[in-house]
């Protein structure tokens, strides 16, 4: 059975979730456009949607009905050629409503397992538990196709591990979307030496049809990505825990998440993406990392904290920010949660804040943000002379972003060392392309 026969019959488990939904669209597109050629005529494609109730799968199905709206409003030329017998569908709008039922009756939601009756491929995107996902998979497992290949999407639970609890290690793969998966262009792409070359081969066809960008990691908890991420963030919380001296937590938080964002010039500051990420997201993951890696610190008693008040950060239902370290307005931090004082301390742009931003001191010379630089054709100049700016700096702002791209680069070089990425090319690539850095964390810079 090649790729395109195993798409004849797909599920997809937690297809609801973040990123479940965004996988689901993906494959949608990918199964329309199967069978709208010719090599999908007189064939069938379906997609299983499996979640826990119907609300949820109410939900996804409606965003999965917008979203096919728009792609066909995109492809629209190649829609009017696809149609083109079709005499009855005159105007752009019927040639999508065409399209979108079209793609639409490929799917079948469902609370059941069972409905990923005879499924060759299966996704897995339910939520970071190992026990979960094991129980889970090896219903799925009772149903679907003898020979059905998995590909999960956990973010840190060895794939090995997964294979071995489900008898599968030679049909389950790592396959690592980041978040949004409708959006985000890269794959972080899991195999093992026990890995059938046939899937192997398979997902990163997949990949190349999905339009995304592949990059292999080793089967090491946390892959690439969380690897870097969860140490990064421990450094993070370290370097607050160090400026805070026992104090409050607000002027510490406030400064590190600036260091990090302004003279990082990332997209967002540390402790920013932890609240998008999630506290308790991130302190799951790390938890994974530390069971499989011991000895390796790999825990924080911080996070543990914030995640045993409440204090979680993630998105509510319209996509906006949840509270987490930060507090947040309009998607914009706006205060800061300050675990000694058990309550949020709003920003004070003429009080604390002016007074943390003056110990910082200024920025180099010059300075431009992450979002003028991200398309600027002289970034690569304008990065070496900023951070030969933030080295040589004697301010504090300059000297903890110096010892932040120290240990960044130091954890990178520690996941080649270690063989958990198989070249200093692989580490930079994740975090330019999943995590949005305009440079590796291995350079020259320090
Ligand atoms: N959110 C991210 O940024 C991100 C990024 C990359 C990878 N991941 C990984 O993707 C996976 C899913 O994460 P998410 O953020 O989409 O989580 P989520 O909580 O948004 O989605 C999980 C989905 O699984 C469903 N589910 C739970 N139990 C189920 C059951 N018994 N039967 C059927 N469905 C069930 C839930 O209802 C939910 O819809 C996790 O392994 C996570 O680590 C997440």
């Amino acid at each position: 059975m090649d790729l395109t026969q195993r798409l004849e019959n797909v599920a997809i488990v937690g297809a609801a979730g973040k990123m479940g939904s965004g996988i689901a669209l993906l494959l949608v597109n990918e199964l329309a456009r199967l069978k709208l050629s010719p090599e999908g005529e007189g064939k069938t494609y379906s997609l299983t949607l499996i979640d826990v109730n119907h609300t949820v799968l109410e939900g996804l199905m409606s965003y999965l009905r917008t979203q096919l709206k728009k792609a066909g409003e995109k492809k629209v030329a190649w829609l009017r050629e696809v149609y083109q017998a079709r005499t009855d569908l005159v105007e752009n709008g019927d040639i999508i409503d065409e399209f979108v039922m079209d793609a639409l009756t490929q799917l079948r939601p469902a609370t059941t397992l069972s409905a990923a009756a005879g499924a060759t491929l299966v996704f897995e995107a339910v939520n970071e538990n190992e026990d979960l996902k094991v129980k889970l998979l090896s219903e799925v497992r009772k149903v679907a196709h003898p020979d059905a290949w998995y590909l999960t999407n956990t973010s840190s639970i060895p794939i090995s591990v997964l294979g071995k609890r489900l008898e599968i290690p030679s049909r389950i793969v790592g396959y690592h979307f980041y978040n949004p998966p409708a959006v985000q262009k890269l794959i972080e792409y899991i195999t093992t030496d026990e890995t059938d070359p046939g899937l192997k081969a398979a997902g990163e066809e997949l990949c190349h049809r999905l339009g995304k960008k592949i990059f292999h990691s080793a089967d090491v908890a946390g892959f690439i990505g969380n690897g870097h991420f969860m140490r990064d963030g421990l450094h993070a919380i370290a370097a607050m825990e160090a400026l805070r001296k026992g104090g409050d937590h607000a002027p510490a938080i406030y400064k590190v998440n600036r260091v990090s964002q302004d003279w990082l010039i990332r997209p967002m500051g540390i402790f920013q993406l932890i609240d998008y990420v999630g506290v308790d997201v991130f302190k799951f993951i790390l938890e994974v990392m530390d069971r499989y890696l011991p000895g390796q610190g790999l825990h924080s008693a911080f996070i543990d904290t914030l995640f045993e008040k409440g204090i979680l950060g993630g998105q509510k239902h319209d996509g906006s920010q949840k509270d987490g370290i930060l507090g947040y307005t309009k998607g914009r931090p706006s205060a800061v949660y300050d675990l000694a004082r058990g309550e949020y301390v709003p920003f004070d742009h003429e009080g604390w804040c002016k007074t943390c931003d003056e110990e910082l001191g200024p920025l180099p010379d010059g300075y431009r943000g992450w979002k003028t630089l991200v398309r600027a054709p002289d970034r690569k100049a304008y990065l070496e002379r900023h951070f030969e700016a933030v080295v040589r700096g004697e301010t504090q702002g300059a000297r903890l972003a110096a010892e932040y791209l120290k240990a960044s680069k130091a954890i990178g070089e520690k996941l080649v060392a270690d063989g958990g990425a198989a070249s200093a090319e692989d580490v930079n690539g994740v975090l330019m392309n999943g995590f949005f850095h305009l440079y590796g964390p291995i350079n020259d810079y320090v």
